[in-house]
């Protein structure tokens, strides 16, 4: 039984063992054999020319996605683009009958020859999804697509915020092999179709493409032709956000102070609520202020405006104070101030109302002589009479203040009303010069 158990497990062991030792061999498919053919003696490192004397040409695609950021401060924009690259490549030739009618193949890209051709304006290597492959055809031609995050240099000029435009530009280029006798550049499609291409461009965004214009050209560097293909990418900033965030509330604070003109003068709450709007005006500056783009240079001219807004706003607070005060003064000045505006311009009519008083002045001292006269009269009545007559002159002193009081107001009153103008004609001389700048630039 024991020896019949050996053999059963010999059996078994030598069964796993002849099949562990002889699997069944898959045939390779057409796509591995070709590249692995492709591969064998392929170098990566060495311009895939027969001649090195041939020139490389690699074509060069750019579609804008979009604008990700414009940072007036460090003078970059953020971009987001595909870059299409697309060239011959002698050493990866083959004919499709021999693998299996098998005419395009991907490769992986660290393994293939690939173009060192960059964006010269760029400062920072954005982000990037790892693209591990390009795609061959049976010609030679290679493709490489990719995605791309470009933070690129670029001379920004934010003095027209919020209706500003920019030009930026990004050049492609080889880095290291000339034009004339290494690679050369050229564009995959035509002009005309990259410059109206805006298909894939975010219509939604803050800024507006307005086409990719583009044109090849030679620079020179250290005695060496270099092809380039620049992509102008100009750009304009939609206005309606910052129209209705920030200028429009500001006006609308401007119209309320302008408006505060109508509230009593003699009465302290418009200097109370002239305080509120300035009071808020401050709060909305705090709150715009990390909206506004910050450029070393030049601030844009939206700040100026804020700033004179604000002026502005304290101008009418200082004017309305001082006719306040004007208006409180203690009534000795107000008697002397209002006998100046007297001699200033109201003389006639200060005259004629002056005259019956000077009459009753008259007639008054008449009563007194004749009570100075009547001294033999009873003293009660005599009392009576002279409290009666010094009651008479304290209400007319009363009523000659109350007068020039009256006075006093007026002339106050006038002076607001000329000031009012003088600061109206101001604001619409300044929202005037704005409208137009702004206007100008925003169909420029
Ligand atoms: C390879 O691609 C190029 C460019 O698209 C094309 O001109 C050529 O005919 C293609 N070759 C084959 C074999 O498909
Ligand atoms: C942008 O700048 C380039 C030169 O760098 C110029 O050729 C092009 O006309 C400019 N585009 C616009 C719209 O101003
Ligand atoms: C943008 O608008 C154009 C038409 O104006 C349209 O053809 C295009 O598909 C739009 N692009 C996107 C990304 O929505």
């Amino acid at each position: 039984i024991i020896s019949s158990m050996i053999l059963i497990w010999l059996l078994l062991f030598f069964s796993a063992g002849v099949s562990q030792c002889a699997p069944e061999k898959p045939k390779r498919s057409a796509l591995n054999q070709l590249t692995r053919t492709l591969l064998r003696r392929y170098d990566c490192g060495v311009r895939p020319v027969h001649q090195w004397t041939s020139v490389t040409r690699v074509y060069v695609d750019l579609i804008l996605l979009s604008v990700l950021d414009v940072a007036g401060k460090t003078q970059s924009i953020t971009t987001s683009i595909w870059h299409r690259q697309v060239w011959t490549d002698e050493f990866l030739v083959w004919d499709p009958e021999e693998f299996d009618g098998l005419s395009e193949i991907s490769l992986p890209s660290e393994a293939v020859w690939i173009p060192d051709v960059i964006v010269t304006e760029f400062v920072d290597a954005g982000k990037a999804p790892p693209i591990p492959y390009v795609y061959v055809n049976a010609s030679g031609w290679v493709r490489s697509y990719r995605p791309m995050q470009v933070v690129l240099a670029c001379s920004l000029e934010m003095f027209a915020f919020p209706f500003d435009k920019h030009n930026c530009s990004l050049s492609f280029r080889s880095w290291l092999h000339s034009a004339v006798k290494e690679i050369d550049l050229a564009l995959w499609r035509s002009a005309e179709d990259v410059a109206s291409d805006k298909r894939e461009f975010m219509n939604d965004s803050e800024w507006e493409l307005l086409s990719v214009p583009s044109r090849y050209r030679h620079v020179q560097q250290d005695a060496t032709d270099y092809a380039q293909i620049q992509f102008n990418v100009p750009i304009r900033r939609r206005p309606l956000l910052y129209v209705v965030g920030l200028l429009i509330p500001s006006v609308f604070l401007m119209l309320v102070d302008v408006s505060s003109f109508y509230l009593p003068v003699n009465s302290r709450t418009r200097i109370v609520f002239k305080v509120s709007v300035l009071l808020g005006y401050t709060v909305f500056r705090v709150n715009v202020t990390e909206e506004l783009p910050s450029t070393a240079v030049r601030t844009p001219l939206i700040g100026v405006f804020f700033v004179v807004c604000m002026a502005l706003l304290m101008l009418s607070l200082i004017k309305s104070m001082l006719v306040v005060k004007l208006l409180h003064h203690n009534d000795k000045e107000v008697k002397q101030m209002s006998l100046s505006a007297c001699l200033l311009d109201r003389q006639s009519f200060e005259r004629s109302r002056l005259l019956p008083d000077y009459e009753l002045e008259t007639s008054l001292e008449e009563d007194l002589l004749s009570l100075h006269e009547e001294q033999k009269a009873p003293s009660g009545l005599d009392w009576l009479l002279q409290e009666l007559a010094s009651l008479r002159l304290a209400l007319q002193q009363d009523q000659a203040e109350s007068v020039a009081q009256a006075h006093w107001l007026e002339l106050c009153l006038k002076l607001d009303r000329l000031l009012f103008w003088l600061y109206l004609l101001v604001l619409v001389v300044y929202a005037g010069t704005l409208l137009l700048l702004w206007t100008s630039w925003s169909f420029a």
